[in-house]
This record gives C-alpha cells, sequence and structure tokens, in this order.
C-alpha cells in the first residue's frame, strides 16, 4: 500500500497533515508532533505582532470544541529565525499558515517563511470570532465580526505572494463560506493560489456554564469558533464544491477524527486532509491512529493508493446527472445481514416507524412499515443492515 500523495508539486508521505492549532505552535511542537508519523504540519498563524489569546480560550461542546483564539503568540521574528528552522529538523512538511493585515506585509512574510525553510505557505481567509479577539486586544474598540464578502484583498495578497515566493502558496477559507465556497473557490485560483485548504472553524459560536451563566469563553461576549466532527458535514460539503468548481489540489479540513473521515474527504476531492481538534483533544497518538487504520481501510476498500478514491463521490453525483436520475421516492427496505447481526438493537432504538425489530436477537425490518428512510442502516455498528440506496426512477 502507497499512501504517498502529491500535492501541489511535493511529495507528501501520506494524505494527513496537522492543520493549524496549538500542535503548530513552536518549533519545537512541530517537530515533536512530526514523529506522529503525519506528512505535514501547519504552524499556528504567523502574524507580524504576536497575538494575545483571551482567556478561558478553548471549550469542550458536544461534537468537538470552542477556541478564539488568534495567530501564534510568537512574534515573526522567532519563526523565521529558530521557529521553522527547527520544525524542519522533524520528519513533516513545514507549512507556514500566516496573515498579514495588508497584502504587501503577508507577502513579505511569505518571502521571510520560505528564507527560512518552509515548504509552501498557507494564507488563511478568517476565523468566524475574529471581530470578538481584535475587540479583546484593543480594547475600546468595537470590531464586527468580519463580513467577509470582498474577495479582491485575498486575491490581491495571493498575485503578491505569488509574485514573491517560489514554494507553492495555498489559501484556507473559512467555514463562514459556506454559502459561497465556489465563488471563494474561483475568485483564489483567478488570483494565482496553488491549492485551497477548507475549512477554519465555523461560528460564531457560543456555549454557556450553567452554574454562573458565564459564555464559556473569556472574550468581550465569550463566543468562539466551533472545530471537532460537528463541523464535518458541512465542510466536507463545501470540498466537494470546491472540486466541482475548480481543478486546484484541495486539503480537507474540519472534524476528522477516523480513518473513516478521512476517506469521506478523498472521496469528496482532497487530495490531502488536516486534521486539528482530534490530535489537540486526544493527543498526538490520534494522528499515527488515523494513519495507521487508513492504510487497513484503504486494504479493505481494494484501493492501491489514496489517488484512487479521489473525487469519487463527485464522479457519482456526475453520473446521476448524465442519466437524469430521478431521486428515490419509494420504500426501499433494508436487507438484514443474519450473519452479522448481534441484535444490539440500535435499529429498534431509532426507527419512529416502529418498522425495525429485534426478535430472537436478529433484527427484522416490516416492510408493511418500513418507509426505506435509512436512519437504521447509519446507526448499526456491525454493517449488518444494507439498503439499495440507489435504484433510482
Ligand atoms: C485551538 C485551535 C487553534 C487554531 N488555530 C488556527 C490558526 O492559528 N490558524 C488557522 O488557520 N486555523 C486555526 N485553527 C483552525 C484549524 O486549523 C482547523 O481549520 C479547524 O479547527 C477545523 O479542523 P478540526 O475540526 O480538525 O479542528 C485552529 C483551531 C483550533 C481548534
Amino acid at each position: 500500500m502507497k499512501l504517498t500523495s502529491s500535492f501541489c508539486g511535493l511529495e507528501y508521505k501520506n494524505p494527513i497533515v496537522v492543520a493549524a492549532g496549538v500542535h503548530g505552535r513552536d518549533g519545537a511542537t512541530i517537530k515533536e508532533v512530526s514523529a506522529s508519523g503525519v506528512a505535514g504540519v501547519c504552524t499556528k498563524t504567523i502574524v507580524s505582532q504576536p497575538a494575545v489569546d483571551v482567556l478561558p480560550s478553548f471549550a469542550k461542546v458536544s461534537g468537538g470544541m470552542l477556541n478564539s483564539v488568534f495567530g501564534s503568540d510568537k512574534n515573526a521574528e522567532y519563526w523565521f529565525g529558530e521557529g521553522i528552522r527547527q520544525a524542519k529538523e522533524g520528519q513533516a512538511r513545514v507549512i507556514a499558515n500566516l496573515a498579514g493585515f495588508t497584502p504587501d506585509e503577508a507577502a513579505g512574510l511569505a518571502v521571510k517563511a520560505e528564507g527560512a525553510g518552509a515548504d509552501m505557505i498557507e494564507v488563511p481567509t478568517h476565523c468566524p470570532h475574529m471581530g470578538e479577539i481584535l475587540n479583546a486586544m484593543f480594547p475600546g474598540t468595537n470590531f464586527p465580526e468580519p463580513k467577509l464578502t470582498d474577495l479582491e484583498p485575498m486575491k490581491q495578497s495571493v498575485r503578491l505572494i505569488k509574485q514573491a515566493v517560489k514554494i507553492p502558496v495555498i489559501v484556507k477559507l473559512s467555514g463562514t463560506f459556506s454559502h459561497i465556497v465556489r465563488e471563494w473557490a474561483q475568485g483564489v485560483k483567478e488570483a494565482g493560489a496553488d491549492g485551497i485548504a477548507c475549512s477554519d472553524a465555523l461560528g460564531p459560536a457560543l456555549s454557556i456554564d450553567i452554574k454562573t451563566g458565564q459564555p464559556s469563553l473569556g472574550g468581550p461576549r465569550g463566543v468562539g469558533g466551533l472545530t471537532g466532527p460537528a463541523i464535518m458535514p458541512i465542510t466536507l460539503r463545501m470540498v466537494l464544491e470546491i472540486a466541482a468548481s475548480v481543478d486546484l489540489p484541495i486539503i480537507g479540513v474540519g472534524g476528522v477524527s477516523s480513518a473513516e473521515d478521512v476517506v469521506q474527504y478523498l472521496m469528496a476531492g482532497a487530495t490531502l486532509v488536516g486534521v486539528c481538534t482530534a490530535g489537540h483533544v486526544n493527543g498526538i497518538k490520534r494522528y499515527s491512529r488515523i494513519i495507521v487504520d487508513l492504510e487497513r481501510l484503504l486494504e479493505i476498500l481494494g484501493v492501491e493508493s489514496p489517488a484512487d478514491l479521489r473525487g469519487l463521490t463527485l464522479k457519482k453525483i456526475g453520473e446521476r446527472r448524465e442519466k437524469n436520475l430521478q431521486a428515490v421516492t419509494e420504500p426501499v427496505v433494508p436487507t438484514v445481514l443474519v450473519e452479522a447481526c448481534t441484535g444490539c438493537g440500535n435499529c429498534e432504538r431509532v426507527c419512529v416507524y416502529g418498522a425495525a425489530k429485534v426478535i430472537d436477537k436478529i433484527a427484522r425490518i416490516d416492510p408493511e412499515l418500513c418507509i426505506g428512510c435509512g436512519l437504521c442502516v447509519s446507526v448499526c455498528p456491525e454493517d449488518a443492515l444494507v439498503q439499495e440506496y440507489y435504484r433510482f426512477r
């Protein structure tokens, strides 16, 4: 099994990269994390002024976490002196995630990052809680949450950075671009970006400490960005839309915590897959786990490399369109694979139609009551329910 993946002309030893976050906070941490086997690690966003985070910065929420952090708390001098050099002593490619307050400043940072040895530049658009952080950093100001509908400043940054450096330059799209992701993908491609990462956190989002009534996070309004498994169905769809609209390589990011999640991003059209929250809350070993499991999973799926799966779902959707297939609207009753069913009862619990029942420790589906909604299939831990979804009219 070859996990090697080529991205923007660079070879990555597997498709897993650590997305910008606490594991990219300094050179020593990046070096340590790279020993987990990941193919690349992004730095935390390098900004000219070190960021000061509001505290508390993190809160675990159902399905993920909230964060109210901004860029790196190390200054640019650290990163371009010691930070990137130390990160490069590790076994992974180093992706310098950086942002300037102006396109010129971004280009200046990119030149220094390249000089320090970074393999690639990643330019983030914005996190959903940026207004919150700026208000905390500059008391007395009242920044609104950014509504980035104007593509021009980002296009200008990309143009200037591309003119200034030889290494690949990719743009990381915000999770708040859910409804305009195609427009942004086309815009950054026009500006000359070599690839796209998608996405950053979703939000602004809120969690409340019910003992005090206080927001869990420490900013002026206590809001932050939502990350982790809760966001994946949205970010996965965004990746598929990017793949459908531009022919740029993509790093799929958002909610990945298992090899199965990675495969979904590959099928949506990603070449590499970024992981952040899963490593943050479960530890560095989670990255190695995903890589080991991925190798096994690809074998089970009968493919020789991650590239064999790339864009599969996009093709399937294309086939539906070409054949002018209409949606399934007749019940397709799931079949129970008796030898696989353990009688756990998950299907019975979720079936609001009373069609699934466990009798004599085996699930039975009553075809008279089943409407073919598919929920039982998606909760079966043994894959013992099979439904022929694609019988279109
Ligand atoms: C604690 C934390 C810090 C982050 N810092 C950055 C950052 O500095 N720059 C950036 O582009 N994205 C940052 N992100 C966003 C992640 O890189 C990633 O896009 C997002 O968390 C979604 O992936 P996940 O669900 O795997 O966490 C951060 C996320 C978290 C949770």
